[in-house]
């Protein structure tokens, strides 16, 4: 069966016409980390402002959670949201994705507010409450939604929210309905439907 993957409609396991698409990412549907790279770039800023797109829920003083990172866009802006009494955990499947963060991190000066954290593709949670979560891009990656979705309700602290966008030219309405019903299901509570570009996005508490 041809699967759907980043656009790429492929007909073999291999997940590609030149088989570039490899190891674990082809077993389950992780964007690769360093495709990252072809949307993480300077004209993103201008898409998805990470501050200004987040200063709504991300405050000063904060411990939030950035899942599925990726290289980092939003950890780096919520790292400057939450200030040198903040903390941001940036967690991912991919080492290599969370090398770059690392490595933007200490070239922006905010090492000291970002830890990363290796998750598997069943487990991630934060060790300590966070008063927000962040899912951009990655939940249609997990392999249960609701799964994934009732992790981080247990890992929200009380009072606290989690934002999830999806890619709209890669996620459906129809599809972005079923991950609404498994958050559901997994205890979040839908808050709000805020506007992202190029997005569909849903804003939870518990
Ligand atoms: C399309 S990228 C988006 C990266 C980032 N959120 C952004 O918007 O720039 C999706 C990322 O989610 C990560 N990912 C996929 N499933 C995951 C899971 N179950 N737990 C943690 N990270 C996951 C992938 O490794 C990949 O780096």
């Amino acid at each position: 069966m041809p699967r759907k993957i980043y656009g790429f409609v492929s007909r073999s396991r291999d997940c590609s016409p030149g088989g570039w698409y490899a190891g674990a990412v082809m077993e389950t549907r992780v964007c690769p980390w360093w495709l990252a790279y072809s949307f993480d770039n300077p004209l993103r800023r201008l898409a998805h402002p990470p501050e200004k797109l987040l200063s709504d829920w991300v405050r000063p003083g904060m411990t939030v959670l950035d899942i599925g990172c990726g290289i980092g866009h939003f950890s780096l802006g919520m790292a400057r949201l939450v200030g040198p009494g903040g903390r941001v955990i940036a967690a991912d499947l991919q080492e290599q994705a969370l090398a770059v963060v690392e490595r933007r991190a200490r070239r922006a000066g905010l090492a000291d507010r970002i830890t990363t954290l290796r998750c598997t593709a069943d487990s991630c949670r934060a060790a300590v409450p966070v008063n927000f979560a962040l899912a951009f891009w990655m939940l249609h990656e997990t392999p249960s939604a609701e799964a994934f979705c009732r992790q981080i309700a247990g890992a929200l602290a009380p009072g606290g929210r989690f934002l999830v966008a999806e890619p709209a030219f890669h996620v459906g309405q129809d599809d972005f309905d079923v991950e609404l019903a498994a958050a559901a299901r997994a205890g979040l509570r839908l808050i709000d439907r805020p506007r992202v570009r190029f997005s569909r996005a849903a804003l939870f508490g518990i």
